[in-house]
């Protein structure tokens, strides 16, 4: 980024222009980020960081980031089988705090485990049918601690373009010898794998994918892929963090969906989008693999383990998760998700991907999305907006998020309200001087100063 460039139009750029700043002071060349983050914020454009003053219910309240509080119907958290509020796990919650209090005593080489979090390793073993599992304190750490466990500088990484951030940090950190394949295309990976293999037949390589890609939501071609790695000895390593728990046959996912359980080299996943729960796991067929990745995968030592509260509620949410309740809660979802994505069908949107607790929403420009995404809050509709780097430039969306407990009237309630916020933004940005009165509108009149809208 160019030191003399003024870039705060609250509508234009993204954080790519920020991400390598320019000069010797480390510290106040983040001004240019914070201008422009601040132009958007003013601008009641920057929709992020707000906070929950209630449970992430299907109804709730919201304190934006700009103060202001809204009640509205909620389609932005992630808890897809709505166990934040199952009773069961709140007793979790009490009982595991008079047996254990609240803490996080330690690492978890260092008394960190407790009698839960053995108990929880194993329940996930079973469930995955991948028998040697490790806990890590947060989902993020299992991805990043996953790859830099087990890849050095001179091995390779092949993954999906769209795969999670902490996988993509976790491969940085590892290696330089990166290639990032075409979103879920199995013919690109053979290919680079041949490639690979035709020039290096000493070293490693781990091929990365999710079981349901959370910004898309689509998944990958799974026992092809597997089958793929076999043929050239390279490791497959899969993210099951939206997945796991929310669909497939007794909460299995896609790798259970595809026939493929116990069959994936590695498969990783977190606790919390359906587990009600953070932290994260890495599941492996094998205890020299786990003992490894417990050393060298960084989080799973270095950082104080996941709480015994966690690991209570994660343990009481898979029993829910493969009990026939959870069957049930999977087919609410799935009715849920079905109808929205109807909805959004006959207001002439067409949701991408497949039906899965992610309904993304396609608008495009950063600029309407943004603009969208201020309506939403204004018209008590929340939805989370998705813009780089979550996804590319030029592909920004509106993410609605279901949970099991949504019901028709949250699905009709919203649904027209998205569209038509969508279409008024698309106007919006067209027609800078449509005279929409939305106090936001004038602040971001006087924060552009006199930058076009568009473009
Ligand atoms: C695909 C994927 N992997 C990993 C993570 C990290 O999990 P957590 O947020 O629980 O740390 C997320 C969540 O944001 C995710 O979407």
């Amino acid at each position: 980024m160019k030191k003399e460039r003024k870039l705060t139009n609250p509508l234009r750029y993204s954080i790519a222009n920020f991400a390598r700043p320019y000069g010797d002071d480390l510290l106040g060349r983040t001004e240019a980020y914070y201008n422009w983050q601040q132009s958007r914020h003013r601008a009641g454009l920057f929709p992020y960081s707000h906070a929950l003053d209630r449970a992430p219910a299907p109804r709730t309240r919201i304190t934006h980031a700009d103060g202001r509080t809204f009640d509205g119907v909620n389609f932005a958290s992630q808890d897809y089988l709505s166990l934040t509020s199952h009773p069961a796990i709140h007793e979790a919650v009490r009982e595991t705090l008079r047996e254990f209090g609240p803490h996080s005593a330690g690492a978890a080489v260092l008394n960190g485990n407790t009698r839960l979090s053995l108990e929880l390793e194993r329940a996930i073993g079973e469930m995955l049918q991948t028998e040697h599992v490790l806990l890590f304190p947060t989902g993020w750490g299992a991805g990043y601690g996953a790859i830099v466990g087990l890849v050095r500088e001179d091995d390779h990484i092949v993954m999906d373009e769209l795969a999670h951030a902490c996988l993509q940090s976790g491969a940085r950190a590892a290696t330089k010898n990166i290639i990032h394949f075409k979103h879920l295309d199995n013919d690109a990976v053979a290919a680079t794998l041949a490639d690979i293999r035709s020039r290096d037949i000493t070293n490693g390589i781990m091929v990365i994918t999710e079981g349901l890609f959370s910004m898309d939501s689509d998944s990958p071609d799974l026992p092809r892929l597997q089958e793929i790695c076999r043929q050239y000895k390279a490791t497959l390593l899969v993210d099951v963090a939206h997945d796991l728990g929310a669909v497939g046959e007794g909460g299995t996912g896609h790798i259970g969906r595809q026939g493929m359980i116990g069959k994936i080299d590695l498969v990783m996943g977190s606790f919390s989008k359906t587990f009600a729960s953070n932290g994260g796991f890495l599941a492996t067929h094998s205890p020299a693999v786990r003992q490894f990745v417990k050393c060298y995968g960084g989080p799973h030592t270095f950082s104080n383990a996941l709480s015994p509260l966690q690991a209570g509620v994660v343990l009481t949410a898979i029993r829910i998760v493969r009990s026939p309740e959870g069957g049930r809660l999977r087919a609410d979802l799935l009715a849920a998700v079905n109808s929205l994505r109807d909805e959004f069908l006959a207001h002439g949107i067409t949701c991408m991907g497949s039906p899965s607790p992610i309904v993304p929403v396609p608008v495009g420009s950063e600029a309407a999305a943004r603009i969208a995404a201020a309506l939403l809050f204004e018209e008590k509709v929340f939805a989370n907006l998705v813009e780089f780097p979550a996804v590319r430039v030029g592909t920004a969306r509106i993410r609605v998020q279901v949970m099991s407990s949504h019901t028709e009237e949250h699905v009709s309630e919203a649904v027209p309200v998205i569209v038509r916020c969508i279409q008024r933004a698309k106007d919006l940005v067209v027609e800078q001087d449509s005279g929409l009165s939305l106090p936001w509108l004038n602040q971001l009149a006087a924060t552009a100063q006199g930058q076009h809208l568009a473009g």
